[in-house]
């Protein structure tokens, strides 16, 4: 069995993704996340769902190609409702941020404690917000980027220790913590742009926070904002 060369963004998730007998796929379409899981050994068996019938039918022929339908239930339905069972940890991925941030809001119950591994296409603050609103601490977090665009995917738990700050909400406190990579420096050169024209106290601050971290991931290599 080969599996497929995988982006940044799947990869980093699957690196986030805690070691466990069951874990789910949440909105898993071609269900090249819950292969690698199974494959690489990071997950026994796997809830693999996604609200659409059709998308879920790509990660069914996916995994009867690679003989893995006996390790995997599949759920057609909203987010969790969809897992038929408690799971150690759950991915969702590749969403907007609101239609993730509804989905954690109001289905928290059926959370029952898992790890979640998150990324958001869109509106990360607001994930990060409604994480720290369930008490769940963001643990990991690494920035991707694929074509011009910046994906964050992030670990968190249940145990906030301490409330984030609104710079924290926005950034990600464990990026915000961490040494500067290139893609870390192309995404504060994009938020400097888009921040630009926006006008207020609110955007005066966010500039503010970008100036701070320019100043602090100068100290790792110099560039040019
Ligand atoms: C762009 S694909 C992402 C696929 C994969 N998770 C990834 O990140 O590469 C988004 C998938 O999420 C599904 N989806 C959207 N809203 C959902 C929801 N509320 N519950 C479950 N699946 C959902 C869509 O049908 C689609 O198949």
């Amino acid at each position: 069995m080969r599996e497929r060369q995988l982006d940044a963004r799947l990869e980093t998730a699957i690196r986030l993704f805690p070691r466990v007998r069951t874990g789910a796929d949440i909105g898993a379409d071609h269900g090249y996340l819950t292969l690698a899981l199974l494959t690489r050994g990071i997950a026994d068996r796997m809830w693999t769902t996604d609200i659409s019938a059709s998308s879920l039918q790509k990660a069914k022929n996916l995994m009867e190609k690679n003989g893995l339908s006996a390790r995997v239930r599949f759920g057609v339905g909203d987010g969790f409702k969809a897992v038929g069972e408690q799971v150690e940890a759950a991915a969702v991925l590749g969403m907007g941020g609101v239609n993730i941030k509804n989905m954690l809001l109001e289905q928290g119950h059926l959370l029952c404690g898992c790890a979640l591994v998150l990324s958001a296409n869109t509106e990360m603050p607001s994930v990060r917000r409604t994480l720290m609103d369930l008490g769940y601490q963001i643990e990991d977090e690494a920035l991707t980027e694929a074509g011009g665009h910046f994906y964050p995917v992030l670990l968190a738990k249940p145990g906030l220790t301490q409330a984030y700050s609104e710079k924290e909400l926005t950034f990600g406190p464990v990026l915000l913590r961490r040494p500067a990579d290139d893609v870390y420096r192309r995404y504060l050169q994009k938020k400097a742009r888009d921040w630009e024209s926006e006008r207020g106290p609110a955007a005066e601050m966010k500039r503010q926070w970008i100036r701070e971290e320019w100043e602090r991931v100068q100290a790792d290599g110099r560039a040019d904002l």
